[in-house]
């Protein structure tokens, strides 16, 4: 017999509280508070120099950071975007290019490549609401410069087909891993694969600092490159009033550069990424374990779950009417799941609800980038159903976080809740 949902009466299946998903953020203590006294005590705020010379805990936190993800160069920025547009600019992307971007990541994927002067191309998503290759390939065209490629909500994209579709065009590949510090595909980890990876230490993020970004890469030219650029105009570059070693070395940057503070909070909480990690994964499998045979749901296929990070689960239903009355049967029963896409209310990680790019929103009236004198290929159009697939796709699907400090008794009455309601609903 079917128990009667807790949204018509019945009892909830979940009787635990929920707690905010702020993986990092909730575990911040004593190694944080440590870390940081280290940097007040010895009044040491600035990178490069103090009152006293003591050893950077933003420089041993870059390198602590190259060693576990496995890459040549780490630069420690002040955020994602600003590790993003430095990534774009150090491939060389500027005045007239277009980048694809997907269209289901947070505003700042796109807004970021607009800070880097060029034209966002906004791509599908597939199955997984990762970027789909086969319309990045419709979307190229002779100004196509760049991808940045978003791990989105924590899983892998398509890396193999996306690598050998920007090979084979010559075009630069960003990966957008705010999402998935950790993540992995085939083995390796999100970020390495393409030219430069690009991380969020934003609050909201599995660890954090309540802001703060990591650029990496392997190629000395886009590290020295993204190095100057975020530094003002490589101020602090190890031979700082040296002449350019090559061409494209020197240029006028901006500053993103991280502030000790957030170097000194950033290490203590990278000590803490492996447990997150493996509590988020531990939950979700559990969760993904009692619901993948259960009837009118299918659980977002993923291109490589091994290195998914585990932040959530999302799961389809075969129709986008049933969506909202499933959320709040899940929620009646105590279970914090939401829908993703709903045209009438705004979300910054759906492209529709990009106001400022889909009306060509500029700082200054002539319009840049979209109306740069250097853009030769047609005009960039946007609208809001542009996107179909994408639309479709998070008009069906049901997301739940899966904050790591779940036990296993939450999880346990998570897949009752979804059981109870998917036999009534879905
Ligand atoms: C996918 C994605 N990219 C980029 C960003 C921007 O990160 P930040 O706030 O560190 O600039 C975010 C932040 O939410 C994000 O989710």
């Amino acid at each position: 017999m079917t128990e009667q949902l807790a949204i018509n009466g019945g009892p909830k299946a979940k009787t635990t509280p929920n707690p905010a998903m702020y993986p990092g953020g909730l575990e911040i203590g004593e190694e944080e508070r440590k870390q940081l006294m280290e940097v007040i005590d010895r009044k040491y705020l600035f990178r490069y120099y103090g009152p006293e010379k003591h050893p950077s805990k933003v420089r041993e936190f870059e390198v602590k950071f190259r060693e576990k993800v496995g890459s040549k160069y780490a630069l420690a920025t002040t955020s994602c975007t600003g590790a993003l547009i430095s990534a774009l600019v150090a491939c060389g992307v500027g005045p007239g290019h277009e980048v694809i971007v997907s269209g289901y990541t947070f505003f700042a994927s796109c807004a970021a490549i607009v800070g880097a002067k060029a034209i966002p191309v906004i791509a599908e998503v597939d199955e997984t609401l990762t970027m789909d290759p086969a319309d990045v390939e419709k979307k190229i065209t002779k100004c196509t410069k760049a991808l940045v490629i978003v791990h989105m909500r924590g899983v892998p994209a398509d890396m193999d087909r996306l690598m050998a579709i920007a090979k084979k065009h010559n075009l630069m590949v960003i990966e957008d891993v705010a999402q998935a510090m950790g993540g992995t595909y085939k083995g390796k980890y999100l970020g390495t694969i393409g030219h430069c990876g690009c991380y969020s230490f934003q609050y909201h993020k599995i660890i954090t600092a309540g802001e703060g970004g990591m650029l990496v890469t392997n190629d000395s030219k886009l590290y020295d490159r993204a190095m100057g650029y975020h530094d003002t105009a490589a101020c602090w570059r190890p031979d700082r009033f040296a002449e350019e070693r090559y061409e494209g070395e020197l240029f006028c940057g901006t500053n993103y550069r991280m502030s000790e503070l957030t170097g000194a909070v950033m290490l203590a909480q990278f000590g803490k990424l492996d447990r997150l990690l493996s509590l988020m994964r531990r939950n979700q499998k559990k969760i993904i374990g009692g619901i993948k045979n259960t009837k009118g749901i299918k659980i977002r296929p993923v291109y490589d779950p091994e290195g998914d990070v585990a932040v959530c689960l999302m799961f389809y239903l075969d129709k986008k009417d049933k969506v909202q009355r499933f959320a709040e049967a899940l929620q009646a029963e105590g279970v914090a799941a939401s829908g993703v896409f709903n045209a009438g209310i705004p979300d910054w990680h759906i492209y529709a609800h990009w106001k400022h790019v889909i009306e060509k929103k500029a700082p200054t009236q002539e319009g840049c980038p979209w109306t740069c004198p250097y853009h030769t290929c047609d005009d960039v159009e946007y609208s809001a159903d542009m996107n179909p697939n994408t639309l479709e796709y998070l008009s069906r699907v049901i997301h739940l976080d899966i904050p790591a400090q779940y036990t296993e008794e939450d999880c346990d009455m998570i897949v009752k809740a979804i059981n109870k309601v998917a036999a009534v609903l879905a």
